[in-house]
């Protein structure tokens, strides 16, 4: 992981947030191969949906809501994790998580009360992960939720507002818009791409637990108790996008939660084996019954009852939901595509991404930059393909060392223009995995 977070860093993938105050915890940004990566990751995965199946439907929602949409989906009061103070050194730690390094199992649902009773029983075995001491505060629900004052002229913060915990909670208070606007019929899902933010704790693992980060959501609406099959199969569909998209299937699992979340009635991850960290949740799928819209419509006062247009049948719908953040998506993929391999005595790092998802799709390199025709027949060649694809402009250093840069951010082809293309309008094309180069014509180039 450290190899991978260095290249991150030093390709310009991804930056310590707020770097040149000292950084921010759990706070990153996406610098230009990153935000590239990550715009291909969002449009594939939107392609997935809203253009190759009929079924769903894409939104975007405002990021601030009616501060009551947090109430009625039992985040105000519910969504906490627990937490306890070192008194020697003040670091703070997530009970459950240390509760668990111990074989000890915190359910979601524990009061605080019950939370207290099994952190004392288990006090003896709990160090403090900073300085070891092994003296904590009680444990207390800390709310994850960030709060803001947007909307809130008095200065004293009396009514916040809150940023999103959970992306998905915009596609539900959009269902009945979408059911009135559009011809969807039950079953059908709606797809967001949204931002989250939750006061987390510890953030730790680099993207992985961040306070700050994007989910890409799919809320698939059933009838009442239709949802088992519908499930099953939405869950091993997210399973199998994430081989169809290059990661390797030994490398992905399943596991399903012990402990359920306020809403869920089943819920399973799909986790992915993270270098260093090993398996831990990438993505999460969620039964979510008929929660969500019977809680809106409880608290907006707006009924959000279905009615089937051929049966007459009223019903409020279960949602089966699949919720990822895009983070620890972005992680996985170039986890799984980083590798260093010894090419002719030679260690080269080369990340095998899935070539919809490489941040450059071509690079072109005139042979000799001091040779005008070369350069000019190279940048004619550069000019027609970077209409079409994201290319990449490369006359510095010899051509290895051209080669390893482009391996090193996942250019599947780099292009080099020489003597011979000056008089057959040929051209070199070397293959980022194997290696190999093969002589085309630029006609061919540009199929
Ligand atoms: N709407 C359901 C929901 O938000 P969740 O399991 O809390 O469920 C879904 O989150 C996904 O969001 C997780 O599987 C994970 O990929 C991502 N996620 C959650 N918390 C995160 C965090 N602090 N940093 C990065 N990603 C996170």
């Amino acid at each position: 992981m450290e190899a991978i977070i260095s290249l991150a860093k030093r390709r310009g993938f991804v930056y310590p947030g707020s770097e040149i105050y000292g950084g921010m915890a759990g706070m990153y940004d996406f610098g230009p191969y990153g935000v590239e990566l990550m715009n291909n990751l969002k449009a594939s995965w939107w392609k997935e949906y809203v253009q190759k199946r009929d079924d769903y439907v894409g939104i975007d929602s405002a990021m601030f809501k009616d501060p009551r949409v947090w109430d009625a989906s039992g985040h105000t009061s519910g969504f906490s994790d627990p937490l306890a103070e070192c008194k020697v050194c003040n670091t703070r730690i997530r009970v459950d998580k240390e509760l668990e390094k111990i074989g000890v199992a915190a359910d979601e649902k524990m009061t605080e009360a019950e939370l207290n009773k099994l952190f004392d029983e288990n006090r003896s075995k709990i160090k403090c992960p900073k300085c070891g001491a092994m003296e904590f505060t009680p444990v207390r629900a800390f709310n994850l939720l960030v709060k803001t004052n947007m909307g809130d002229l008095t200065g004293d913060n009396a009514e916040p507002t809150y940023l999103p915990g959970e992306a998905c909670q915009g596609i539900y208070l959009n269902f009945k818009n979408v059911v009135d606007t559009t011809r969807m019929k039950i079953p059908f899902g709606i797809v967001q791409i949204g931002k989250a933010f939750r006061n987390e704790i510890s953030p730790r693992n680099f993207l992985f637990r961040t306070r700050e980060f994007e989910q890409a959501d799919t809320q698939y609406f059933v009838r009442p108790h239709e949802n088992k099959e519908a499930y099953e199969k939405i869950k091993q569909d997210r399973f199998d996008w994430y081989v169809k998209m290059g990661i390797k299937k030994e490398n992905l699992r399943f596991k399903q939660h012990e402990n359920l979340v306020f809403y869920a009635s089943d819920a399973w991850d799909i986790e992915y084996n993270y270098p260093s960290y090993g398996f831990d949740e990438l993505e999460g799928v969620h039964d979510r019954t008929d929660y969500d819209l019977t809680q809106h419509s409880k608290f907006s006062g707006t009924d959000l009852s279905y009615k089937d247009p051929y049966t007459g049948e009223k019903y409020i719908p279960w949602i089966l939901e699949t919720s990822v953040g895009l983070g620890r998506m972005f992680l996985a993929f170039l986890s799984d595509a980083y590798q260093e391999e010894e090419i002719n005595g030679e260690t080269r790092t080369v990340l095998k991404l899935a070539p919809e998802l490489a941040p450059v799709k071509v690079a072109v390199f005139p042979l000799l930059k001091n040779k005008p025709e070369l350069v000019a027949k190279a940048r004619e060649v550069y000019d027609i393909l970077k209409e079409s694809v994201k290319c990449e402009w490369d006359d510095n250093g010899n051509i290895g060392k051209r080669y390893r840069r482009q391996d090193e951010i996942g250019t599947p082809r780099c292009v080099t223009i020489d003597f011979q293309t000056l008089e057959d309008n040929t051209v070199t094309v070397r293959d980022r995995d194997t290696t190999e180069q093969k002589r085309i014509s630029i006609q061919d180039l540009l199929v």
